[in-house]
C-alpha cells in the first residue's frame, strides 16, 4: 500500500483495517473532517480534547513530503462537534497515486464523517482577486481527470458510491451561503469571493501561456490539490465545502517581473491563519447544526 504510483492500490480491506485501527485508538467519532492546505495546518490549533496521530504511525497511511504539510491526523472537538483535521495532504506531484491521495477521505466516510471542509492555497487568475482573498469554491475543473488521472478510474466499489456520480453540485450551496454569512459577520466580507478552482498536477507553477488558457477556460484560481479529495468525497455521499486562500496572483502578462514561489504561498497562509481559523470553526458548528435539523 505504501508504494507510490500504482493506479488503484487500496482494497476495501485496507480501508477497513485503517478505520478499525483508528477507532480502537480514539473514542472520538468525527462528524466533520477538515483537510488543511499548504501552510494551513494551524487550523487545528483550536481543537479541544486533542488526540494526534502521525501519518507514519497509522497503518496504510501515506506520508506527506512537502514543507508546510505537517503529516498528522488530529482528532478532537470544536464547540462540541467531534472532528478530525488532516494537517498535511498528499499530492499527485509527490508521486502518489490518486488512490493514495484520496485514501483518508474514505477512512473518514467509514468513521461516520458527514461533511468535509477542504482548504488549499491557490494562485488567483481572476483579475479582480487580490493576494489574501479567500475564495469559496463554487465549482472545479478536473484538468488531470480530463487526461485520465482520475481517482475513480478502475473498478467501482459500490460500497462507496455509484459508477457514474453526478458532480454538478459537488460544493454544497447551503454551506457556501453559510460561509458567506459567517465571513460577513466576522468582518471579512470584503475579501471573501466565490469562484471556480482548477487543479493542475504541478509541481511547476504555470507558464504564462498555460495561465492564459486557464483564464479563457473560466478558472478563477489554480492549485495542485483538492479536486481528487472532493471527487471521492462526493462519490461516497459526503457534503463538501471548499475554501481557497489566494496566495499569489498568477502571471498572465509576459512583461511582468513577478516570480511566484512556495515560501510566498506559506507566508500568506500565516497572514490569514487567524481569519481562516475563525471561519473554519464557525463553519464546523454550522455543518453540525444543519445536519441535525435535516
Ligand atoms: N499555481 C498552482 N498552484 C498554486 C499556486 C499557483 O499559482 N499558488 C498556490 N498553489
Amino acid at each position: 500500500m505504501h508504494t507510490k504510483g500504482d493506479s488503484c492500490c487500496c482494497s476495501f480491506e485496507d480501508y477497513k483495517l485503517t478505520t478499525e485501527w483508528l477507532m480502537n485508538q480514539t473514542s472520538i467519532r468525527p462528524k466533520v473532517a477538515v483537510i488543511c492546505g499548504s501552510g494551513l495546518g494551524l487550523l487545528a490549533d483550536g481543537v479541544s480534547h486533542k488526540q494526534t496521530f502521525r501519518y507514519q504511525d497509522i497503518p496504510n497511511f501515506p506520508v506527506s513530503t512537502v514543507p508546510g504539510h505537517e503529516g498528522c491526523l488530529v482528532f478532537g472537538t470544536i464547540q462540541n462537534t467531534p472532528c478530525v483535521f488532516m494537517q498535511g495532504r498528499f499530492h499527485l506531484y509527490e508521486g502518489y497515486s490518486l488512490c493514495q491521495v484520496t485514501f483518508p477521505v474514505r477512512i473518514f466516510k467509514l468513521m461516520g464523517v458527514e461533511s468535509v471542509l477542504v482548504t488549499n492555497a491557490s494562485g488567483g487568475i481572476c483579475p479582480d482577486f487580490k493576494v489574501g482573498d479567500i475564495m469559496l469554491i463554487k465549482d472545479h475543473i478536473n484538468l488531470p481527470g480530463f487526461a485520465g488521472q482520475h481517482p475513480l478510474c478502475g473498478p467501482n466499489d459500490e460500497r462507496f458510491g455509484i459508477r457514474f456520480p453526478c458532480m454538478s453540485d459537488a460544493y454544497s450551496k447551503e454551506l457556501r451561503a453559510v460561509a458567506m454569512d459567517v465571513g460577513s459577520d466576522l468582518g471579512c466580507g470584503g475579501f471573501i469571493r466565490e469562484g471556480v478552482y482548477c487543479m493542475v498536477s504541478g509541481p511547476n507553477f504555470e507558464t504564462v501561456a498555460e495561465a492564459r488558457m486557464l483564464h479563457i477556460l473560466g478558472c478563477d484560481s489554480v492549485g495542485m490539490s483538492t479536486v481528487p479529495e472532493v471527487t471521492v468525497a462526493k462519490h461516497c455521499g459526503l457534503r463538501v465545502v471548499g475554501l481557497s486562500l489566494i496566495t499569489n496572483k498568477v502571471c498572465l502578462d509576459y512583461s511582468s517581473e513577478e516570480k511566484v514561489n512556495h515560501e510566498e504561498v506559506l507566508e500568506i497562509g500565516k497572514m490569514r491563519a487567524g481569519v481562516l481559523q475563525k471561519l473554519v470553526t464557525t463553519l464546523i458548528s454550522h455543518c453540525q447544526q444543519s445536519i441535525n435539523t435535516h
